[in-house]
């Protein structure tokens, strides 16, 4: 059974350990904050659901890395969150060496982990923790996909009235608001959801699922995370299980899309070992120019981490 790490327990760190370990199918999650004592809280507080809930996962809280020895999966989701009036991009300042410097102390300990990056702006920290980890691109990749497409899953739900269990979709690009959403790849129960949903609706939902974080943002003062959490939790699971899930990720191109050096959001394969593979979609001529919108928008962020000189 795996060892999994998650680093920053704050509010999306907390949730996807909690959530993991509801799933029952790691042995340990060791959860690690440069707030030592608040981690081992968060631990502490989860090991206790245990008996109510019945899992056996072992929670550990801690601040020294030591204890993430031999991980096979890390979640990076320490940094700050944003703040109304903040755009996931205002935050590389401090995230870019927050990222660098945890990943830097992961691999000391661990080999050859896979590492899921959640943390802001995420397609450049993912960007971030591959450079300084060295890993194989395959074992290091973000998420944001699964949330903006179960944003885009629920608010079709809710107008359409239907379980979102039935709503199946995909969705491309940064994760800003940039990002693309795939009417023509989203159906409702196998039917197209454009039989079921007028344009000027669906385009309504389109738009507010490219702002779906910055709603929730104004309605709280910070970012959300039971979303989140549960998100980098399902990757997690499908890594841990070999399930073979095709989620959009945050992966490393190579050519693909007419892209290559770069982290955007994608369709892939995961599983055992991480990303078996980049799905290539026959997008139209106007998917691909939004698709291209979204990258030019990421180049030019990674152009800023660049100029930071962090790694
Ligand atoms: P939070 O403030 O609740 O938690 C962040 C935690 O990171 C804190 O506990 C802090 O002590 C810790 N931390 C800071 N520096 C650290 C370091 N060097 N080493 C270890 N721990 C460190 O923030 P929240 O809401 O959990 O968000 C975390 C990050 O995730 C933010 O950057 C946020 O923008 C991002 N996020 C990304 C999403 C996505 O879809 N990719 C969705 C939601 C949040
Ligand atoms: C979100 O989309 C802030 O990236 C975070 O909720």
């Amino acid at each position: 059974m795996s060892k999994v790490t998650v680093v920053g327990a704050g509010n999306v760190g907390a949730t996807v350990a909690n959530v993991l370990a509801h799933k029952d199918i790691v042995r340990e999650v060791v959860l690690l904050d440069i707030r030592g004592n608040f981690a081992k809280g968060k631990a502490l507080d989860s090991w206790q659901q245990a008996p109510i809930d019945s899992y056996s996962t072992r929670m550990i809280g801690t601040d020294d890395y030591k204890k993430t020895k031999d991980s096979d999966i890390v979640v990076i989701t320490a940094g700050v969150p944003r703040r109304p009036g903040m755009s996931r991009d205002d935050l590389i300042s401090t995230n870019a060496k927050i990222v660098s410097s945890v990943t830097k102390s992961i691999m000391k300990y661990s080999k050859s982990p896979i590492i899921i990056v959640v943390s802001n702006p995420l397609d450049v920290m993912t960007y971030a923790a591959h450079k300084v980890s060295k890993l194989p691109a395959n074992q290091v990749f973000g998420m944001a996909g699964i949330l903006d497409t179960a944003r885009y899953r629920a608010f079709l739900a809710t107008e359409l009235k239907v379980s979102p269990k039935d709503i199946s979709a995909i969705l491309m690009g940064g994760h800003g608001d940039t990002m693309v959403p795939l009417p023509r790849y989203t159906t409702v129960a196998g039917i197209p959801v454009t039989e079921m949903i007028t344009t000027k609706k669906l385009n309504a939902i389109v738009e507010r699922t490219k702002k779906g974080g910055g709603e929730l943002v104004k309605l709280m003062g910070t970012s959300a995370w039971y979303a989140p959490g549960a998100a980098a939790a399902q990757m997690v699971a499908a890594i841990v299980r070999d399930e073979d899930r095709i989620f959009p990720c945050c992966a490393r191109l190579s050519g693909q899309y007419g892209l290559r050096n770069m982290f955007l959001g994608v369709p892939v394969k995961l599983g055992k070992g991480g990303i078996k593979e980049v799905l290539k979609l026959k997008l139209n001529k106007s998917e691909m120019k939004l698709l291209k919108n979204s990258a030019d928008h990421v180049k030019d962020v990674m152009k800023t981490f660049n100029k930071m000189k962090v790694v």
